[in-house]
């Protein structure tokens, strides 16, 4: 089991990683309300917390839906919950979004524990305090910053995880690599095998060094205001123009491995980066068969709608992208690109 802990302004954050670091919930005292999805058999937490209670719900995009929070919030004032007691969101990204928001709310906050049940959970979304859920149809319009207290990330959750999901993680994984940590990206590029087998040793590695790049990314501009948290949305630009493009049906880490493919191309075409960054990049995505145009989706991404959805990105700065662009893989800078000129490169990426 390995363990980091990183101060996100007013908060210790501690991020666990192993097999058995569920034993971590036993530190836990007061009333604790467990969300878990109704699927997941919680067997494993409630051996460790015999006395919580159990709170079984819908997971994915069904479970985001404001309305589920405030009936959630009803459930813990009904039983007595008070500021004093604690909330465990287990699950994928869509349960400790939901979970976190309401945990952010709930008496003004309440304290917070995600146990996130996916790789793409365990070094992304259950990590930095972002919460959001969905309204009127916007994808995660209603959200806060609310750091939990403890992520637990519990290796044999991944025992039954899909490899299509595990690959939606490690794209996030990699963009870590290519932006931030160049001793991860030859990690990646040595360990397929020890990783896609699910390897204890491999992904202890990959998921801490992932959560330590965000974690420190998060505790120098937690809230995104200083230009640093950006260097996260590498690949996303072009990535969510294709997820919104192809109606969501494309899984966000097929579409940010695409949208890192072609943001490295910008960087090289428009004199960011070193020559060899697409190359490193694309040798890398490939080796965890990942996506690298826009050929290899289902449905294919129609670049007139891609683009569409570029003019509403909320990086957008009057008639600039503020955008976060590789230099050499573990090394990036920000850069403002004129709108025009990114639709044109990315029309050229996705035609
Ligand atoms: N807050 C953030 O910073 C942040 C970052 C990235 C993504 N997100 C959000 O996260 C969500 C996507 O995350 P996700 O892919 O983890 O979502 P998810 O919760 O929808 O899980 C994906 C799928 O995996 C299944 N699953 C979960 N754990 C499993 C396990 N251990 N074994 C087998 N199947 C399992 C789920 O039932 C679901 O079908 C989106 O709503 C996105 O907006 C948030």
């Amino acid at each position: 089991m390995r363990e980091i802990t990183q101060t996100v302004c007013c908060n210790d954050v501690r991020f666990v990683v192993g097999r058995n670091a569920l034993e971590v919930l036993r530190e836990l005292t007061g009333k604790i309300a467990v969300f878990h999805p109704l699927w997941l058999d919680p067997t494993p937490i409630r051996k460790v917390l015999p006395e919580a209670e159990y709170f079984p719900v819908e997971d994915g995009e069904r479970l985001k839906d404001a309305n589920n929070v405030l009936v959630l919030a009803k459930e813990l004032f009904e039983r007595g919950y008070d500021r004093g007691d604690t909330i465990i969101a287990v699950g994928g990204g869509s349960v400790t979004d939901t979970v976190g928001f309401l945990a952010s709310i709930y008496l003004r906050g309440i304290r917070l524990v995600n146990v996130p049940t996916t790789l793409l959970g365990m070094v992304d979304a259950a990590i930095g305090g972002k919460t959001g859920v969905n309204f009127a149809g916007i994808k995660n319009v209603l959200g806060t910053f609310y750091q939990p207290n403890i992520i637990i990330a519990e290796l044999s959750f991944l025992d039954t995880l899909p490899q299509q999901e595990l690959r939606n993680g490690l794209s996030e994984v990699i963009k870590y690599s290519i932006v931030l940590d160049s001793a991860l990206y030859n990690i990646l590029m040595g360990s397929k095998d020890e990783i896609m087998r699910k390897d204890d040793e491999a992904l202890e590695e990959v998921i801490i060094r992932s959560a330590s790049n965000k974690l420190d990314v998060v505790a120098q501009d937690e809230r995104e205001t200083k230009g640093i948290r950006i260097v996260l949305n590498f690949g996303h630009t072009v990535g969510h123009a294709i997820e919104s493009a192809t109606d969501f049906k494309v899984h966000h880490g097929l579409a940010i491995s695409v949208g890192m493919t072609c943001e490295s191309k910008f960087a090289e075409e428009l004199g960011y980066a070193e020559e060899g960054l697409v190359e490193d990049t694309l040798s890398l995505l490939t080796l965890y068969e990942l996506p690298v145009n826009p050929d290899q989706l289902d449905p294919r991404p129609d670049p007139y709608k891609a683009l569409k959805a570029l003019e509403k990105d909320k990086k957008r700065r009057s008639d600039v992208l503020l955008v976060p662009v590789p230099r050499r893989i573990g090394a990036w800078t920000k850069a403002e690109i004129p709108v025009e000129t990114f639709k044109g490169l990315t029309e050229q990426c996705l035609r």
